[in-house]
């Protein structure tokens, strides 16, 4: 047991899907998992683990921002012998070159978050996605005649984003697509234990032109992006 999860040691599968929002970590676990049970359940984030198509996958909520995934991610890696998580979520475009409901595959993570600096004296604004993991989800998604994006994600601290000249600025510096808030924590955590993290994102907004995704369309997008995390994982 760690301060936030109560799982025992072997209730946890080495591959963790993870999403931010428990509600759909439950929605996931009742669609695809076979046999699941909850391993987890302090502060209300429910950890499901089951069977997808006979592989073991625990699925657990990150909750929302870098001190949230940092928390779990790092118990996850450290305490439960975690070998790779793949975090599904939605993200805002800063370009208007994505279509609502895109996918796009997490290659590197942006932040001004001084999570690497406070955790491990690490001064540091970019931080790379497993290149294993990204090549299976990339091949997965052709086999499934998916289409998806891949790129530099902006990981944010804040959600109301209201300077668009920033944006801009991310996009030509750093070559910024869209943002989310928790990749950094998540990559840098693998990174600093050895292990592997990726990120699968829905674009359901785009914060230049204020395009949203319909609440019809999210839900459909959002069940192709944990088919291609679900069928990813199967294939590790
Ligand atoms: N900001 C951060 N994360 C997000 C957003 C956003 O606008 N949209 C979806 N995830």
């Amino acid at each position: 047991m760690t301060p936030h999860i109560e799982a025992k040691k072997g209730d946890i599968s080495k591959i963790v899907i993870m999403p931010g929002d428990p509600k759909r970590a439950e929605l996931i676990a009742n669609n695809y998992l076979d046999d699941y049970r909850i391993v987890s359940e302090v502060r209300g984030m429910k950890t499901y683990t089951g069977n997808y198509k006979g592989k073991s996958i625990t699925v657990m909520p990150s909750g929302m921002g870098c001190p949230s995934m940092g928390i779990y991610s790092y118990e996850l890696f450290k305490f439960y012998e975690v070998e790779k998580i793949i975090k599904v979520g939605t993200c805002g475009a800063y370009i208007d070159n994505f279509n609502m409901g895109d996918l796009l595959l997490v290659d590197k993570s942006f932040s001004e978050s001084t999570y690497a600096l406070v955790q491990d004296n690490i001064s540091i604004n970019l931080v790379n996605a497993s290149s294993n993991l990204n090549n299976i989800i990339k091949s997965t998604a052709k086999e499934l005649g998916q289409s998806i994006f891949n790129g530099v994600i902006h990981c944010s601290d804040v959600f109301y984003e209201e300077d668009s000249n920033y944006k801009t600025k991310l996009y030509e510096e750093y070559g910024c697509v869209a943002c989310e808030m928790e990749s950094f924590a998540l990559l840098h955590n693998a990174k600093k234990f050895g292990k592997e993290a990726t990120e699968v994102l829905t674009v359901t907004d785009n914060l230049v032109t204020g395009k949203r995704l319909s609440s019809d369309d999210r839900q459909n997008r959002v069940g192709d992006m944990i088919v291609l995390a679900l069928e990813s994982a199967v294939r590790l």
